[in-house]
């Protein structure tokens, strides 16, 4: 099984460009569904979650080359409305898909999602407001079949929190569909709006994507489309709050400054010196981070919580206590354990993390409970006293291109082996 090691206590310091972001180019991918004719995705990641979807489209009966990062999709001859369980259970926002293939083919068939390391991942939002949009749905030990003989029928939808893949799935499924579909309470992510650019480009006509409501005019008629992917936010969060604990500094290239608000908002409060050009985020640490008193993961615009892990693992060694309330996902402190193998001084309760900053932690033996708790471990390392080996590393895989090769260029001593 690889592994990564890192000796800890190197500063970082250099400039990386960030790759586009996982969670955009997965409904894109699902997007490509609706669209009969040949699709071209540039900034695609090379990341294990986007091969999964990859397989997904392949199993559909799409021919996707890659080059470099770009991706092209033909979907003109889809000939399957499935998708195999393995893939389902690698991957378990693959339910996005299944607005797109039952919007296209008329018909779904895939087993439910289940738990996932995040903790119950239910998808009631999504199966609501698609058989609002007329998708009759059967689930029956855990698989979803799903028909609509007539096609989708524009509605209003409301939805009771903002969910990001619920919203996604209404999008696929209301952008061919008869009439216009409105969706209240809509989750207001970037990758929402880059999704809806995307489709725009491909003749769909959605208006107001990044905000609370999101109008979705049918049009029957969409065409192939040429897309570049919005950055990730959350690997330059990720690569902030690396540099941050190990006092360097760094330049984010090809960023969006407006996306990382509530994250720079929170490093700032933590003594970081951040200036921001169209395309760049550049951070100086200070020698000892601050305290930051309260942080909440929310729905963006909140500070969100893929964003959480690795920044708690950075103030671990701040100076004084810092609080995090997880409002999204009640798995999330999972990590917390891993991260008290390098004395890191963390009290959880429900929903509730007190770090108790610490002057030091040392190099441990760890494994990645998650993505985003993976990614905490390697701040931790980072900053660490020692040799850290990491275990269970194909959970970073799925989020992060080339970290190792990105760290090592910043000074890190990294090795994947
Ligand atoms: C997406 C992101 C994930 C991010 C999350 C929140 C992708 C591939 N993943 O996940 O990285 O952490 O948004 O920003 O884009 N919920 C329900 N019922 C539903 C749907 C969701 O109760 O039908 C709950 C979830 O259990 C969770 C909360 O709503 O507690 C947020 O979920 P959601 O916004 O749907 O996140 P994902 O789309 O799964």
């Amino acid at each position: 099984m690889a592994k990564i090691t890192i000796n800890g206590g190197k500063k970082l310091n250099g400039a990386i460009k960030l790759h586009g972001a996982k969670n955009s180019v997965l409904p894109i991918l699902a997007a490509t569904v609706l669209l009969p004719g040949i699709s071209v995705i540039h900034n695609c990641p090379e990341l294990s979650d986007v091969e999964a979807a990859v397989r997904i489209l392949e199993h559909l009966g799409a021919k996707v080359t890659r080059e470099n990062n770009t991706v092209t999709v033909d979907c003109g001859d889809l000939k399957n409305h499935t998708i195999p369980d393995d893939l389902m259970r690698e991957m378990r926002s693959s339910i996005v898909f299944l607005g797109a293939i039952a919007a296209r083919m008329g018909k779904a068939f895939l087993s439910s999602p289940g738990g996932c390391e995040l903790g119950p991942r239910p998808i009631d939002l999504h199966l609501t407001a698609l058989n609002e949009l007329g998708l009759n749905i059967e689930e029956e030990h855990g698989i979803l079949s799903c028909e609509c003989c007539d096609g989708m029928k524009g509605t209003d939808i409301h939805l009771s929190f903002p969910s990001v893949g619920a919203t996604e799935n209404i999008i696929l499924a209301g952008v061919t569909a008869k009439g216009t579909t409105v969706i209240h309470g809509a989750a207001k992510e970037p990758e929402i709006s880059d999704l809806a650019d995307f489709l725009n480009g491909a003749g769909a006509n959605i208006q107001g994507a990044g905000s609370d409501n999101i109008v979705i005019i049918g049009t029957p008629c969409l065409h192939a489309a040429e897309h570049t992917v919005i950055p990730d936010r959350i690997e330059a969060a990720t690569y902030l709050a690396a540099t941050a604990v190990t006092g360097g500094r760094i330049t984010l290239l090809g960023a969006i400054p407006a996306h990382l608000t509530p994250v720079m908002s929170v490093l700032k409060t933590a003594g970081c010196e951040l200036s921001v050009k169209q395309n760049e985020v550049s951070l100086i640490a200070p020698v000892r981070l601050k305290r930051v008193p309260v942080i909440r993961t929310m729905p963006h615009p909140g500070f969100p919580t893929d964003a959480g892990s690795p920044l708690m693992a950075m103030l671990s060694v701040a100076d004084g206590s810092s609080m995090f309330v997880e409002n999204i996902f009640e798995n999330r402190f999972r990590i917390v354990d891993e991260l008290k193998r390098f004395g890191a001084k963390i009290y959880t309760n429900g929903r509730v993390a007190v770090i108790e900053g610490v002057k030091s932690l040392s190099g441990a033996s760890v494994e990645c409970t998650d993505l985003r708790g993976g990614a905490a471990l390697v701040v931790a390392a980072l900053v660490a006293n020692g040799t850290t080996e990491i275990n269970k590393i194909h959970h970073l895989d799925r989020g992060y291109e080339r970290l190792t090769e990105n760290l090592s260029a910043l000074g890190a001593l990294i090795e994947r082996c």
